[in-house]
């Protein structure tokens, strides 16, 4: 068995989690960025993974995932400032489900990724965007280790689901 780890990380929080996930896989693997990704065929399950930008995908993560070979079994994970468990993480990954309507998606996982100090001034300044301002700033200290932790139980399920 194979798993690849593939993740797109602009400050490094997606990467943590593509890390953890990693870790918890016990037979073959390997981590790479999505844009080193040369070859996606050969893996029984992809672990597939970006930052939520815009409430969606960031086109880097998005347009290759039309690249894996249909069929392939796939399980997605983000990192977001809004809070775990909100409407805002999941349009995200809904915008991932439509874009892997050939795959077999496993499920996903979601945490909370310390949001880039501009993008919080530039939300604080608008009073539009000011009540979101603060909720990105609650996510200073994520991903931490308990997020770490759940994404290698979440790896563990996911590769539970390979052989169902
Ligand atoms: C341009 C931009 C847009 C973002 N949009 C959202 C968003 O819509 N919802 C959200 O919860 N977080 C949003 N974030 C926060 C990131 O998802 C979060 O900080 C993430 O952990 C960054 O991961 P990375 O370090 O792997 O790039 C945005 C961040 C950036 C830079």
């Amino acid at each position: 068995m194979k798993a690849l780890v593939a993740y797109y990380s602009e400050t490094g929080n997606t990467q943590k989690i593509a890390r953890a996930i990693y870790d918890a896989v016990d037979f073959g693997k390997d981590l790479k960025k999505i844009s080193e990704v040369e070859d996606w065929s050969g893996y029984d399950i992809i672990f597939y993974g970006f930052p939520v930008q815009a409430h969606s995908v960031p086109e880097a993560a998005a347009a290759p995932i039309a690249k894996i070979p249909e069929g392939r079994k796939i399980a997605f994970f983000s990192t977001h400032g809004s809070l775990r468990g909100g409407d805002l993480p999941k349009q995200a990954f809904e915008h991932a489900l439509g874009l892997a309507v050939k795959l077999k998606v496993l499920g996903h996982f979601g945490c909370r990724g310390k949001v880039a100090e501009k993008i919080i001034d530039m939300l604080l300044k608008s009073p539009q965007h000011a009540a979101w301002g603060e909720e990105a700033r609650g996510a200073i200290r994520h991903p931490d280790e308990h997020d770490l932790a759940d994404a290698k139980t979440f790896a563990a399920q996911m590769i539970a689901k390979i052989n169902i």
